[in-house]
């Protein structure tokens, strides 16, 4: 289903399993609790957004009940606070729509959400298109609270909604030569004004190997604080790979594709030397500008508070530590 908020321009799919028809059972009171959903938002500023971004991150409705609504909490790293939702959504990197982490906010409104369809091809036995409301169906939902960690030094805590990727993997059935699966992104230069800018090359893609893929913690998201995905934070899907430094968590999927070879991604093109395709999150392994030793909270730690120390594999490495045994992590970084 379709439901156009009309306060805001957000376009979202309404889908049965993130929302049970006993809780809105008419378009109406859905329409009444979105509208109450946007206006109930709290848009205090957050150091570098302005004004423009508080208006366009109204919340893109109140859609919390889900499925299931016990919270998965994966990675043994989770209870700590969430991110207050004003935070993560208006303080983004969304390259597409610009480079400043307000830019996002601001600008994502014309992403057109529906319909969308994610095309499921290459060394799989069977492959297909995927309207976005059967990819929702695919496998029951889950709230999980992962930390992301961004290469440029900042971490959020975010309560994610989706399922293991590998439900998914598991139904199209990898072929045997099938080592990488290579996540492409939207790029339409309509919707999108900075793509065509020559910061990335277009589209954002990223990739990963199928075991980490396949594993539990890695997450195909339809949403955030148990309401769908603001267009700025990856609407209508997105990957979250929580040990490894954001950029590996594409947002807005179009296509997943299953490789032989470890496919070229957006940001290893742009500077081999400063992002590599693991990427894992390891404080011993400085960016070669930076350290990647502490972090930044966001909406949390002050600029001028002590930083908080990262945890190798982001705080994930008794869950995914054993699938980078005898690997030299300086070396694949
Ligand atoms: N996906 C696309 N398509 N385009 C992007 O520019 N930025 C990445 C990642 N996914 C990016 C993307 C980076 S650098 C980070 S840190 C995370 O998204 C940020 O996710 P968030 O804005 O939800 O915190």
């Amino acid at each position: 289903m379709l439901i156009k908020n009309i306060s805001n321009g957000f376009v979202h799919p309404v889908s049965s399993e993130i929302t049970p028809a006993s809780v809105y059972s008419t378009r109406r009171q859905m329409i009444r609790a979105m509208a109450g959903g946007a206006a109930g938002a709290t848009l205090a500023g957050f150091a570098a957004r302005d004004v423009f971004s508080q208006t366009a991150t109204q919340r893109p409705g109140k859609l919390a009940a889900l499925a299931t609504t016990k919270t998965a909490v994966a990675g043994g790293v989770t209870m700590e606070k969430p991110t207050e939702y004003k935070d993560a959504s208006t303080y983004n990197n969304f390259y597409e729509f610009g480079t400043d982490k307000s830019d996002p906010a601001r600008n994502a409104h014309t992403l057109k959400t529906t319909p969308w369809t994610v095309e499921v091809e290459g060394l799989i036995k069977k492959p297909g298109k995927f309207a976005l409301d059967d990819l929702i169906k695919l496998s029951s939902l889950e709230e999980r609270i992962y930390r992301l960690r961004c290469v440029e030094g900042w971490s959020m805590v975010i309560p994610w909604i989706g399922y293991s990727l590998s439900e998914l993997i598991r139904k199209v059935e990898p072929q045997g030569s099938a080592k990488f699966v290579e996540f492409v992104t939207l790029a339409d230069p309509k919707a999108m004004p900075f793509v065509g800018s020559r910061v990335l090359d277009w589209p954002y893609v990223e990739g990963l190997r199928l075991d980490e893929a396949m594993h539990p913690l890695t997450l195909l998201s339809f949403g955030m604080y148990g309401e769908v995905l603001p267009s700025q934070c990856g609407a209508p899907v997105r990957l979250v790979v929580p040990w490894k430094y954001g950029f590996k968590s594409a947002k807005s999927l179009v296509k997943i594709r299953f490789v032989e070879k470890q496919p070229g991604t957006a940001w290893n093109k742009a500077a081999a030397n400063e992002y590599g395709f693991f990427s894992n999150v390891n404080p011993e392994v400085d960016h070669p500008r930076w350290s990647q030793a502490t972090e930044r909270r966001i909406g949390e730690d002050g600029l001028f508070a002590k930083k908080r120390k990262t945890l190798m594999l982001n705080g994930y490495d008794a869950q995914v530590g054993s699938m980078y045994a005898g690997m030299d992590l300086k070396k694949f970084f």
